[in-house]
C-alpha cells in the first residue's frame, strides 16, 4: 500500500523518497503520553473540521471509524496529514485551516491520538441503504436537486462524497434545517475562501420572477441557475429587483414529511455511496 503511494508520486519523486524513507513507522505507536500531546495538537489544528473527540464535524469525517477511506496504515495517515487530500477540504500541513506547520513528531503524536480513539468494531449499520436509495430518487425528491453518482439534478450540491466527508449528524441537520448552515458553493468548494450557496430572487425588466442559486456574481452581472436548471446571465442594472438571502432553496424536511426512520435510511444510502 505504502510503496504504491510512493510510486504514484513521480513528479515529487525526490521529496517522496525522502519522506517515504523517514516516515514508514510511527515512533510513538501505543504511547499514552504521546496520545495526550496529540490530543492537544488535534484540538488546535484539526478539531475545527473533524470535531472535538475526533467524531467528525460539519466539514470533516469521523476519524474514529476503524475502516477509513483514504488511510489504512499510520504511514498513509502521515502522508494525508502532511500533504492533504487534493480536491477536498482536507488541507496540507501548514496551509489553510491547519495553522502553523507541525513537526514530524507532532504529526505522529496526532496519529497516536487518533488511533487511541478508534472504535474497533465496525459501527453497526443504521438504517437500510436500499430503501434510502428508493426514497432519494423517489418519494423524498432529493434527486430533483442533487446528483449522486452521476444521476439527479444540479441545483444543489453533488452528494456522492457527502457521506464520506460529513458526519451522519451533519447530514441530518442539513435536511431538517437546511438554512442553518448553507453548503459550500458549487464552483468554489476547494478554494481557500469557499463561497457558500446563496439563494437569489430576481425580477427582470419585463416583470418575470426567477428564483435559484448564484453561480457567479460581480458588481455588474450575476449568473444564476433556476429550479429548472436553466442558467441565466443577467445585467444587474436591467433588473427590477435583485435579492439574495441566506434562506436555503432546499425545502425544510420536517418529521411530518420525512420520518426519522426514512431519513436514517437516506443517510445510510449516502454513507454507503460515500464509503466507496
Ligand atoms: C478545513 C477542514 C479540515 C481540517 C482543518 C482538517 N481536515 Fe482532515 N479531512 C477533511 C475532509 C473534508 C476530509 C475528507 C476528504 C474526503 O474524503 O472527501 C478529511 C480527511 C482526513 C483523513 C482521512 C480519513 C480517511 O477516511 O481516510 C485524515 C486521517 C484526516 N483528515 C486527518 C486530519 C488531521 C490529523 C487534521 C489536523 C492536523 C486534519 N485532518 C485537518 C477536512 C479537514
Ligand atoms: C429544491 C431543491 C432541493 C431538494 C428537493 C433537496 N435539496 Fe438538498 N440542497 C439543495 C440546495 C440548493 C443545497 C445547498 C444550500 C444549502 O446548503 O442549503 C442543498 C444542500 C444539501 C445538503 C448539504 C450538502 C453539503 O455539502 O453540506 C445535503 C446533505 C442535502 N442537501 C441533502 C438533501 C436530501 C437528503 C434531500 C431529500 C430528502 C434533499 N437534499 C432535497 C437543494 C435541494
Amino acid at each position: 500500500m505504502f510503496r504504491g503511494w510512493c510510486r504514484g508520486l513521480i513528479p515529487l519523486l525526490l521529496l517522496a523518497i525522502g519522506t517515504c524513507a523517514a516516515d514508514d513507522h510511527n515512533p510513538f505507536a501505543g504511547d499514552a503520553k504521546a496520545a495526550k500531546a496529540g490530543e492537544y495538537e488535534f484540538r488546535i489544528n484539526c478539531a475545527l473540521c473533524h470535531g472535538l473527540g475526533v467524531h467528525g464535524g460539519g466539514r470533516g469525517p469521523d476519524l474514529t471509524r476503524a475502516v477509513k477511506k483514504h488511510t489504512h496504515s499510520d504511514a498513509d495517515m502521515f502522508q494525508v496529514i502532511s500533504n492533504g487530500i487534493p480536491g477536498t477540504a482536507m488541507p496540507a500541513n501548514g496551509t489553510n485551516g491547519q495553522g502553523v506547520g507541525m513537526t514530524d513528531d507532532e504529526i505522529w503524536q496526532i496519529i497516536t491520538y487518533i488511533r487511541s480513539q478508534e472504535v474497533k468494531a465496525p459501527a453497526s449499520a443504521v438504517g437500510s441503504a436500499g430503501h434510502g436509495k428508493d426514497l432519494f430518487y423517489g418519494d423524498a425528491n432529493c434527486s430533483l436537486c442533487h446528483m449522486v453518482e452521476g444521476k439527479g439534478g444540479r441545483l444543489g450540491p453533488e452528494l456522492t462524497a457527502v457521506g464520506g466527508s460529513r458526519t451522519r449528524e451533519a447530514i441530518i441537520e442539513s435536511v431538517r434545517d437546511p438554512s442553518r448552515r448553507l453548503a459550500w458553493g458549487l464552483t468554489e468548494s476547494t478554494k481557500e475562501f469557499p463561497q457558500e450557496y446563496e439563494s437569489v430572487t430576481v425580477v427582470t425588466a419585463d416583470g418575470k420572477e426567477i428564483k435559484g442559486v448564484t453561480l457567479n456574481e460581480d458588481s455588474f452581472s450575476v449568473q444564476m441557475m433556476d429550479a429548472n436548471e436553466q442558467i441565466h446571465l443577467l445585467e444587474k442594472n436591467t433588473l427590477r429587483s435583485f435579492q439574495k438571502s441566506r434562506q436555503s432553496t432546499m425545502p425544510k424536511y420536517g418529521a411530518d414529511v420525512l420520518s426519522d426512520k426514512d431519513l436514517a435510511d437516506i443517510v445510510a444510502y449516502l454513507v454507503s455511496v460515500g464509503a466507496k
